[in-house]
């Protein structure tokens, strides 16, 4: 195969980038988005202060945007993100309680209401788990209205339109060795035991000095698996690029056969919300394949 997303059919997976919007003007970046990834996640433009500016009413211009241009070139798409402590618009970082619970499962209905039958896979809750060395939730508006905030937005999605798998997404949870993958680990397991609906986890990837990679993560990328749901690498990118390590992850996703695809956070370096610097995806900023592109494709 010749491209990253025809490379990773031949073993039933995808292979995804972000998209945003403001770049679909630009041909060079549409050329090889088109080209190389069969799966889109909306860079911002499905997230919260995107698509309910004002409570209650929902803009999916931009959301639409993305999607369109991804149905529209033969790509599937993956929703992103439903409930998170992050994006959130000021009226939403305002509420709590009981009326912030109700605005967050009013938002899950109306976004996948919109969406319905058409999204592969919604990150439904993104970020959740706090770093360091607890284990437990994060601090946030959202975590502060009751524990089962999580259940709740699940149930609320898998009702909104049960033809979407719904995913738990986080950051560093990729080292299995961590207190955050073992408090994620233990939320998914509570959950498939009681029943509360959730079909994956998204890896997000985002290795850096801070939080390398390691060569446990196959075993986190197994260990999920085996609780019986699909695990996505959803925002892939490492700082400095390092082709044997893209090689790494790529191998460590093909050995498990519940890991259905990858998907990096951006198209050339100079998309990449790390800034060109950090050289962390797969083209450089003139659209030229990397080190590190030649490496995923030989791996895929
Ligand atoms: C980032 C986008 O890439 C940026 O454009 C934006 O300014 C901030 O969010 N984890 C996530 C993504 O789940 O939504 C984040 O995307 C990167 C970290």
């Amino acid at each position: 195969a010749s491209t990253l997303g025809a490379a990773a059919a031949q073993s039933g997976r995808y292979f995804g980038t972000a998209i945003a919007s403001g770049k679909l003007g630009d041909s060079a970046y549409t050329t090889i988005a088109a080209r190389e990834f069969d799966m889109v996640t909306a860079e911002n433009e499905m997230k919260i202060d995107a698509t309910e500016p004002n409570r209650g009413q929902f803009n999916f211009t931009a959301g639409d945007r993305v999607y369109n241009w991804a149905v529209q070139n033969g790509k599937r798409v993956r929703g992103h993100t439903l409930a998170w402590h992050n994006q959130q618009p000021g009226w939403m970082q305002q509420l709590s309680g009981s009326t912030l619970r109700q605005a967050m499962i009013n938002h899950i209905n109306g976004v996948m209401g919109h969406y319905k039958g058409k999204i592969y896979a919604w990150d439904v809750v993104n970020e959740a788990y706090a770093d360091g060395n607890s284990g437990g939730r994060r601090d946030s508006n959202l975590q502060r209205t009751g524990n089962d905030w999580i259940e709740v937005a699940f149930r609320t999605a898998r009702a909104a339109d049960p033809a979407a798998k719904l995913c738990y997404n986080d950051y560093n949870i990729d080292n299995w060795t961590w207190a955050k993958t073992q408090g994620v680990y233990n939320m998914v397991r509570d959950f498939k035991a009681r029943g509360v609906p959730i079909d994956c986890v998204g890896l997000q990837s985002h290795f850096n000095s801070n939080s390398p990679y390691n060569s446990n993560y196959r075993t986190t990328i197994q260990s999920f698996a085996a609780l019986g749901v699909d695990v996505q690498i959803t925002e892939l990118d490492i700082q400095g690029g390092s082709a044997t390590t893209y090689a790494n992850v790529v191998n460590d996703c093909l050995a498990v056969p519940r890991c259905t695809g990858i998907s990096v956070w951006g198209v050339r370096d100079t998309d990449s919300w790390l800034g060109s610097g950090a050289s962390a995806l797969l083209f450089d900023g003139n659209g030229n394949k990397k080190a590190a592109y030649t490496a995923v494709l030989n791996a895929l």
